[in-house]
């Protein structure tokens, strides 16, 4: 008994022998690992003073899946599944001691023990569907034989973890062990299976739950069609019910043959490749080079936010969430009343689908002081301007709150595309100064740009980032240019798709092509859900655009029944022969030949000019890296994550075949387009955006 390896320790409790991983930060199942266990458990096996073996983890987490660093790499033996097949065939009862997250690979192990102990705050789930993947060591093959078929569908197509005590209602865990005593619980567990003389139960061998699916196949095909929107163009989970469906067809051998090679083939493909790369983007884009994780912060107590518009109130939301008090700061009584109350709807609305009680609306809008004067900020650690897309309205507020607010606190602008550094010259401590780039709505999506003006300081830096954690948003630092990372790309994808409105596209027919690509829709169908009102001012109003004429005859969008589409009472948008006509008649005055254009020119123009896009952002270091501009296209506009991100995606396409095809559209491209220089150097070079460093 003692050290198996560096990772992996074996130690005797009288007859039992507790085997344990410490492979920080998650005990990921690396060939050391696998090797350890496998080692562990054999020498355990043939030690005759051992009755049985209990698998425990150090740190905070039981194992937490494949090591996927070793994914795309060959094989190191043993394999996992070589490690299962000496834990099930053990003669000697083995069990699992669960704390942290059992998931993916590291569930599939407890899986192939005798017995599942897990304290309450234990969490099990396959997640591999969310790395484009499917449980591949055995776990769509287990988990339906332990939980039944319907909620083995649910976790593996979802990835969603279970806790404990739903894992034991499931039957996945055989008992709870007090919080803080596993390893002493798993091994009285384990005394006892061997004073009561308890079979090994080998879950291989179950069949009572799956025989109950048996012969019904209208479980599968009602699944199927109850989750076809979420599952859209996505190959993983269409896998993964494959993969139950054989466990509940075949033999248990046969079952894991299919899974196996379903495996392989997502192993193999794009989507896995993309969803793994975006893995690494998320956690990535945590890390400033220059800002390093020991940088000071500022604690954050309270919150005060300017402006309880469509924006402010969303924003405010997230803070009441973690239990900082806010207070919100309005013009007028009516407005601050209104936002007040949109606040208080939207927590109520919670409370129909069950994620909140009327205690917990209470308690969080109490955490809301709503204010007209300004003054009352003094005291807070950050504040946040939501007020009217304004410079010199902007720029007042910010004069205002530098003679109000106490010193070391911060000042962020939620400004969407002005320029902050002149926001910051309003200010006489310009290092306060930060853009804190929320979406719509800001309650909802994850992403938040943190942008950092010419003078801010690392340490607003470092607590902006840490409080976006906190508030579960995922950040992307930024610098400042029009549009920062996300609406300038999008910019560049409006241009393309207006320019070919102008040669003889429909918005449908240029939506259709983005949505089919994956974006969950086209540029006008997201401009009639914003509404196309947005600054355009009725006085000012002039027919010369097809926008403006558009608003003139009240197409304002959705919210208007009409805008490039036309909606019915359910909100269902139907081509609209007046939009048709509309362009029409401006692309005639323009004098562009009209034509036929495809999708894939339309998927080229568009998506190209964006990657364009993201090489300049990348060549004026407004993003840190390529993998950033992905996360801000996926969690901020619903890049779809099955393609990595516009930059992975321009990886999987070639560097040298998009800079062929902008070459190709040249002037169509617009008279001022231009080709990145980064673009074209790293094309030339045969590289790739991943081989930046
Ligand atoms: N392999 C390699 N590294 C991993 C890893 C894994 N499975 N899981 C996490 N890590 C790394 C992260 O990259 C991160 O590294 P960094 O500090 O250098 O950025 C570090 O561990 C900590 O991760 P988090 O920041 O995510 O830590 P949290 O505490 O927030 O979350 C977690 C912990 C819930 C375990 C989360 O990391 C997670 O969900 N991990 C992925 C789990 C997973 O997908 N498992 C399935 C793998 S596929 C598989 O098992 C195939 C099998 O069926 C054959
Ligand atoms: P909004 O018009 O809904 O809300 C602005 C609110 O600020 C109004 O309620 C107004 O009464 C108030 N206000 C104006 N001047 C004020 C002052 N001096 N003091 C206190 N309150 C004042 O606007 P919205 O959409 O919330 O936008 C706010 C900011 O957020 C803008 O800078 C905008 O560009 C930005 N933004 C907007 C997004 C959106 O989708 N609406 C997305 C991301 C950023």
């Amino acid at each position: 008994m003692g050290a198996i390896n560096p990772v992996v320790d074996l130690a005797a409790d009288g007859d039992i022998a507790v085997l344990s991983v410490n492979h920080p930060p998650v005990n990921a199942l690396s060939q050391q690992v696998r090797a350890g266990i496998l080692a562990g458990v054999r020498q355990a096996i043939g030690d005759p003073a051992v009755r049985a073996i209990v698998l425990i983890c150090d740190g905070k987490t039981f194992i937490a899946g494949a090591d996927i660093t070793e994914f795309g790499k060959p094989l190191q033996p043993p394999s996992l599944v070589e490690v299962e097949d000496a834990i099930e065939g053990s003669g000697k009862p083995v069990v699992a001691a669960i704390h942290g997250t059992a998931l993916g690979g590291g569930l599939e192990v407890a899986l192939c023990c005798h017995y599942r102990v897990a304290v309450p705050s234990a969490k099990c789930g396959l997640p591999e569907v969310n790395l484009g993947l499917l449980p591949g060591a055995g776990g769509t093959q287990r988990l339906p034989r332990l939980v039944g078929v319907e909620q083995a569908l649910d976790m593996v197509t979802s990835g969603k973890h279970v806790d404990a005590k739903a894992a034991l209602a499931a039957g996945l865990v055989d008992e709870l062990a007090p919080e803080g005593a596993l390893r002493a619980s798993a091994i009285a567990f384990a005394r006892k299976v061997v004073a009561e003389h308890r079979p090994l139960r080998r879950v291989r061998d179950q069949d009572d739950k799956l025989a109950a699916a048996r012969d019904k196949p209208e479980i599968f095909e009602g699944f199927r069609k109850a989750n076809a929107k979420k599952f859209r163009g996505f190959l993983a989970p269409e896998y993964n019910i494959q993969a139950i469906e054989a466990a509940v067809g075949k033999s248990f051998d046969d079952g894991l043959a299919v899974e196996r090679k379903l495996f392989s083939e997502l192993m193999a493909g794009t989507q896995s490749a993309a969803q793994r790369h975006v893995f690494f983007a998320e956690r990535a884009v945590w890390k400033v080079p220059d800002v390093p994780d020991e940088t000071p912060t500022i604690p954050i107590k309270s919150v005060g936010i300017i402006g309880a518009g469509t924006m402010g109130g969303g924003i405010a939301m997230n803070f009441a969430n973690i239990g900082v008090p806010i207070t919100i700061v309005e013009t007028k009584q009516d407005a601050l009343d209104r936002g007040l109350g949109v606040v208080r709807k939207n927590y109520e609305r919670s409370t129909k689908s069950g994620r909140l009680t009327m205690a917990d609306v209470d308690r969080r809008m109490q955490l809301f002081t709503g204010t007209l004067e300004l003054d009352k900020l003094a005291d807070c650690d950050l504040v946040i301007e939501a007020v009217f897309e304004n410079m010199d309205i902007k720029k007042d507020v910010f004069g205002r709150l530098d003679r109000i607010v106490k010193p070391g606190a911060i000042l962020a602008t939620n400004t969407s595309a002005l320029d902050i550094n002149q926001i910051a010259t309003a200010v006489t401590r310009p290092e306060a100064v930060i853009g804190l780039h929320f979406f719509s709505p800001a309650n909802v999506m994850r992403l938040v740009e943190v942008v950092r003006a010419r003078s801010t300081s690392k340490s607003v830096i470092a607590t902006s980032m840490q409080l976006a954690k906190k508030i579960g948003k995922i950040a992307a630092l930024v610098g400042v240019c029009p549009g920062f990372v996300g609406n300038r790309i999008l910019y560049a994808r409006s241009q393309q798709a207006n320019a070919m409105l102008m040669e003889g596209a429909m918005p449908w027919d240029i939506d259709k092509a983005i949505y089919d690509f994956g974006l969950p829709m086209g540029p006008f169908a997201m401009s009639d859900l914003a509404g196309l009102d947005i600054g355009w001012i009725p006085e000012k109003s002039k027919s010369s655009t097809i926008r403006e004429v558009l608003c003139e005859q009240n197409r304002r969008g959705q919210k208007t029944g009409a805008g490039f589409y036309d909606y019915d009472e359910q909100r269902n948008a139907k081509p609209s022969p007046v939009t048709e006509q509309i362009i029409k008649d401006f692309a005639a005055r323009s004098g562009r030949p009209q034509r036929q254009i495809s999708g894939q020119e339309i998927l080229e123009r568009c998506l190209y000019a964006q990657i364009n896009e993201g090489a300049k952002i990348l060549e004026e270091k407004i993003a840190i890296r390529p993998s950033d501009i992905d996360v801000v296209w996926i969690n901020g506009y619903g890049w779809p994550v099955y393609r990595g991100g516009p930059m992975f995606y321009a990886d999987t396409v070639g560097l040298s075949q998009v800079v062929k095809k902008l070459e190709e559209y040249g002037p169509l491209l617009g008279k001022d387009f231009t080709i990145s220089p980064l673009l074209r150097q790293l094309a030339a070079d045969g590289k790739r955006f991943q081989d930046m460093k």
